[in-house]
């Protein structure tokens, strides 16, 4: 059995007690933390800065992934390292040179994965995977979380994972939105390596759904 990461999305937890609800994902076996970064420009949505991010990191020692959901990654990208994000996730959409802010990421040594949307095209990220520590293929449009899973992006994870295998990349594949024991076991299933929710880890018992879909 593979070992299936889960990550969750603490944009739907209880934010006047982020302390313990963290403490909570953690003794139900998260392995990372992701962190739902949204400008209301990129996304028509609201969400976290680097204040948050840095309230986040004091609580928890486990991988904290910035999902910059935002119109300038390349502006703002060093304010979300230095409040203790680890991995920036870059949208392949955003409208900046991706070559170059990942020419960047390199010659800096900063942790970065690779982000396209459910309408984007798997072989368009293709060249940036051999740095990319996550291909995080999105499973719903970004901007909400609450949003019903889009089946179709299935055979992108497949094709990705089969891709990731024969090129022999350390790249591991993340899906993200809509995930719950029934879609997230197709992921897996398709070759997913870590999952992203929000909703159905918060909404519902946090050991419980971390569990479930931990042992998908
Ligand atoms: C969507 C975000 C997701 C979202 C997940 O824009 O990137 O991380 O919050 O929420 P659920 O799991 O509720 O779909
Ligand atoms: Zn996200």
């Amino acid at each position: 059995m593979r070992n299936i990461e889960v990550s969750p999305s603490i944009i739907s937890s209880d934010l006047s007690d982020l302390k313990s609800e963290i403490k909570k994902c953690e003794d139900a076996g998260a392995g990372s933390f992701h962190l739902d970064v949204m400008d209301g420009n990129f996304v028509d949505n609201i969400t976290m800065g680097p204040d948050l991010i840095r309230a986040v990191r004091k609580s928890t020692k486990l991988r904290l992934d910035a999902h910059l959901m935002i119109n300038r990654p390349d502006k703002y990208y060093r304010d979300f390292l230095s409040a203790g994000a680890d991995v920036l996730l870059i949208h392949y959409e955003s409208p900046v040179d991706i070559g170059e802010l990942i020419n960047k990421f390199e010659r800096d040594g900063i942790r970065y994965g690779i982000v396209i949307n459910p309408d984007t095209e798997f072989r368009k990220v293709k060249k940036y995977l051999p740095g990319s520590e996550i291909l995080l293929i999105m499973s719903v449009y970004p901007g909400f979380s609450g949003q019903k899973f889009i089946n179709s992006i299935i055979p992108k994870i497949k094709e990705a994972s089969d891709y990731i295998k024969s090129e022999h990349l350390k790249t591991r594949i993340e899906v993200d939105g809509g995930i719950n024991d029934i879609t997230g076991k197709q992921c897996v299933e398709n070759g997913a390596d870590i999952l992203v929710s929000a909703s159905y880890i918060f909404n519902n018992d946090i050991y419980k759904s971390i569990q479930t879909l931990k042992n998908l």
